[in-house]
């Protein structure tokens, strides 16, 4: 067995361990785990490792980030995290699972990571450690990860037609190109970090407004929903696994409305709009990824679809 440096010549082989090994449940595509793994800016390559047997076939590996990106979106530059590790089934219970993650969290620290989280990365797969693995679970407590919340994947299979809410006090709309500007700066001021880049980099990747609703009082947008379907600029978090699917999927979220502008209804009635018009667009299920407000959407009627424990690790 060998530890070798993270290379995408060896994409097919990674993409070929994953689904031998995860596709039941996470289907993987080669043009998701080029945007994630190898174009993601935040990845590191350095601490990031591929482990393959004396024939050289790849047995194992590990993605590991920290944030890289120059523009400056109030994210945490001492956290790191490991967007995935696996192992062959074959080759596990040797300790192989250990050393590279040993690996990955020593060179994240030698580069001024101090806080390790398993899942949550930028242009991640997992909010956390998926429910139903439960030995990666188990590595994870060995380690010194502490569990600190549940978060969920919820579906909706679309059984019947939603409309566009009606309320006079506010428009739904789906934002126009022109309006980029208008809405990075309401994200700031109101949803200031990961929001803000994840919707810089969809402009970036030539994304011309039609994957977010924004719902405007007096003019003035108070609120956001991102929604996604296989049309959208990239291969969105709530989409990822749509090839478990037959027909077309979309992704709704995230989401928020202005704090001032709260609790009026105006929250659900925009997840009914972006329900709306991905159902104008032939959407035949919806997901929503990585929530903690179940009892919110429940009212929408989304349900429970995956389980993901979130996992940290002081590293000073
Ligand atoms: C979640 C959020 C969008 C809700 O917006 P809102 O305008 O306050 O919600 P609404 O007024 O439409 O609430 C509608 C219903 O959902 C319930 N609800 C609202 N927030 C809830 C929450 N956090 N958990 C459970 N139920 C909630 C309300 O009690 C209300 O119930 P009712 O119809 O029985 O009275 C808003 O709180 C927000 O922007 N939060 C910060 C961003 C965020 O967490 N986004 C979701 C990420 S997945």
């Amino acid at each position: 067995m060998k530890i070798i440096a993270w290379k995408r010549d060896r994409l097919e082989e990674l993409v070929e361990l994953w689904n031998k090994e995860l596709a039941v449940d996470f289907p993987m595509r080669k043009e998701l785990f080029i945007q994630n793994s190898f174009n993601d800016v935040n990845v590191s390559y350095e601490g990031s490792y591929i482990a393959v047997d004396d024939q050289d076939h790849v047995i194992g590996f590990v993605v590991a980030k920290r944030w890289q990106e120059t523009i400056d979106v109030k994210m945490d530059p001492k956290r790191g995290w490991i967007q995935v590790l696996l192992i062959d089934s074959a080759h596990r219970g040797k300790g192989l699972g250990t050393k590279l993650l040993k690996r990955a969290e020593a060179q994240l620290k030698g580069n001024g990571v101090e806080e390790m989280q398993l899942g949550g990365d930028p242009f991640h797969y997992f909010s956390g450690i998926p429910d139903q693995y439960k030995n990666a679970q188990k590595l994870a407590k060995k380690h010194g990860y502490t569990k600190r919340v549940d978060t969920y994947d919820l579906i909706n299979h679309l059984d019947k037609k939603y409309d566009l809410p009606v309320d006079n006090s506010v428009v739904f709309t789906i934002l126009k190109k022109e309006e980029e500007v208008d809405l990075i700066l309401f994200l700031e001021r109101c949803f200031p970090g990961r929001w803000v880049y994840e919707t810089m980099k969809y402009f970036e990747m030539n994304g011309d407004g039609r994957e977010f609703v924004v719902v405007k009082k007096k003019g003035q947008i108070i609120g956001f929903c991102r929604i996604n379907d296989s049309h959208s600029p990239f291969i969105a978090q709530n989409i990822y696994w749509s090839p478990l699917f037959e027909q077309e999927v979309g992704g709704i979220g995230p989401l928020g409305i202005d704090a001032n502008e709260q609790k009026q209804g105006y929250g659900l009635a925009i997840v009914q709009a972006a329900i709306a018009y991905l159902q104008e667009r032939n959407t035949e299920t919806i997901i929503i990824d990585w929530t903690i407000l179940v009892d919110f959407y429940k009212k929408l009627d989304f349900n429970p679809w995956k389980i993901y424990g979130v996992y940290l690790k002081d590293l000073k």
